[in-house]
């Protein structure tokens, strides 16, 4: 992200209202990658209207795919299915920002006995993807890096099972593996050091695979075909978030979101700001392709604080932003470790948020891997600086609701990565 263009956010008074999510986003790729190696043809309703799951799809269409908007509708795609074999790419495929497409595709164009070529933009051209080479290489491709980084150039191969440790708690790795199993001989295995989101798994399971499960550990058989499916994707939890933390500011407001995600292995941010002292309560809850959604009224009243380290930062990744940037109205603060990870997302997420929490004259305490925030302080409005990344703009935008004064996010179209419509939702919901 390079254009810098600039919203202004002013203090409110509360939150009311109600809001339903655009698809959520990890689940959206893992659907259009999937559908693009199904057999037959697959609908998605509600696919994210982000611009990293327009990069996968764009993926996709280099890939031979028809993978198109459909109905008039922004959010309702169709995916034809070329089955195991796409076709060769004759340009790069260009990624944009997008994390989730450079390591989940991988696994997929690592197993065409094609050359392909995967790049990214500034902020994705840093971000490690060694993870994915060494165990694709593992199963037989051969991949070339700028020093474990992108640009990807991948031979593909008729692949190899893997017996595989996971070093590091990642999803898309684990997706990634999941996906070149499916078109590898043999049963791959994969163990993760902490359980993960398991999307990938559930999807695999919608398009007709079988996926086994033994605590930590999936295993996947190669060769088995997918079939398209018909999919309405759930509301995106993380970005739900914003709004969640946005209500927990204020005492008196209101708020319910419909269509939610709520897969136990997203949902842990439900639990954490319950235990912080939100009134949350889940109705009508549903499941549609092994996915819990449901609908959720918020009320919010005194925040007390926490800490998330562990499994707990693991599980939270997507979501220490806002919870840290809102950390210094609770009464005891909020302390994060373990979260080293935050450092190589679409930003240094752990030097972002101390940076800009300061700009706002809070104390912070920024440790290698960490943050620690106190509570009961007061915040001013600043012009704070987005650092091209989704999370940190919007994340600032709420903390900037109970500062005094208003605030600037420099940077704030980045907030379009995973959710274009951020900011006039977020308007429509505040009162001043
Ligand atoms: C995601 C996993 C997480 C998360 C990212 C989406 C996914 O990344 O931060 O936004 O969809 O699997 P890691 O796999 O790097 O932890």
């Amino acid at each position: 992200m390079v254009s810098k263009s600039e919203t202004i956010v002013c203090p409110a008074r509360t939150v009311r209202g109600s809001v339903r999510l655009p698809g959520d986003k990890s689940i959206s790729h893992r659907y259009a990658m999937l559908a693009a190696i199904a057999d037959g043809s697959s609908r998605l309703e509600n696919y994210s209207t982000g611009a990293d799951c327009a990069s996968t799809l764009r993926c996709l269409k280099s890939l031979g795919v028809f993978a198109e908007r459909t109905d008039g509708a922004e959010s309702v795609i169709a995916i034809r299915g070329l089955g195991p074999s796409l076709a060769a790419p004759s340009e790069p495929l260009d990624c944009g920002n997008s994390g989730s497409t450079m390591r989940m595709l991988s696994g997929i164009v690592a197993a065409q006995k094609v050359k392909s070529e995967m790049v990214g933009d500034a902020s994705l051209s840093r971000r490690p993807m060694e993870r994915v080479i060494k165990p694709l290489t593992g199963m037989g491709a051969k991949i070339e890096s700028h020093r474990g980084k992108p640009p990807l150039r991948i031979t593909g191969a008729g692949l190899k099972a893997i017996d595989y440790k996971m070093p590091v708690a990642s999803a898309q790795v684990k997706s990634c593996l999941l996906f070149a199993g499916l078109l590898a001989d043999g049963e791959t295995r994969i163990e993760e050091p902490v359980r993960t989101r398991d999307h990938g798994e559930l999807a695999l399971r919608a398009f007709g695979a079988e996926v086994a499960r033994n605590g930590n550990e999936v295993r996947i058989r190669g060769g088995q075909a997918l079939r398209g499916i018909e999919a309405r994707v759930p509301g995106d939890l993380s970005s739900a978030a914003f709004f969640l933390c946005a209500a927990a500011l204020f005492p008196g407001s209101h708020l319910l979101i419909d269509g939610l995600l709520m897969n136990p292995t997203r949902a842990r941010l439900l639990d954490i700001l319950m235990q912080m002292g939100l009134k949350i309560s889940m109705t009508q809850l549903d499941e549609a392709h092994g996915e819990m959604v449901g609908t959720i009224q918020v009320e919010g009243g005194r925040l007390k604080g926490a800490t998330i380290a562990g499994a707990d930062t693991a599980a939270l990744i997507d979501e220490i932003p806002v919870l840290a940037a809102i950390a210094p109205y609770t009464e005891q603060g909020i302390e994060v470790r373990d979260a080293r990870e935050l450092r190589i997302k679409e930003s240094d997420r752990i030097a972002a948020i101390a940076a800009n929490l300061r700009l706002m004259g809070a104390n912070v305490e920024e440790n290698e891997d960490g943050l620690k925030i106190p509570g009961q302080q007061n915040l001013r409005g600043a012009e704070l600086e987005s650092f091209g990344d989704h999370r940190i703009a919007m994340a600032f935008a709420v903390a900037a609701l109970r500062a005094e004064g208003e605030s600037l996010i420099r940077g704030a179209e980045a907030a379009a990565v995973s959710y274009p419509a951020f900011f006039p939702t977020l308007e429509g919901l505040v009162e001043r």
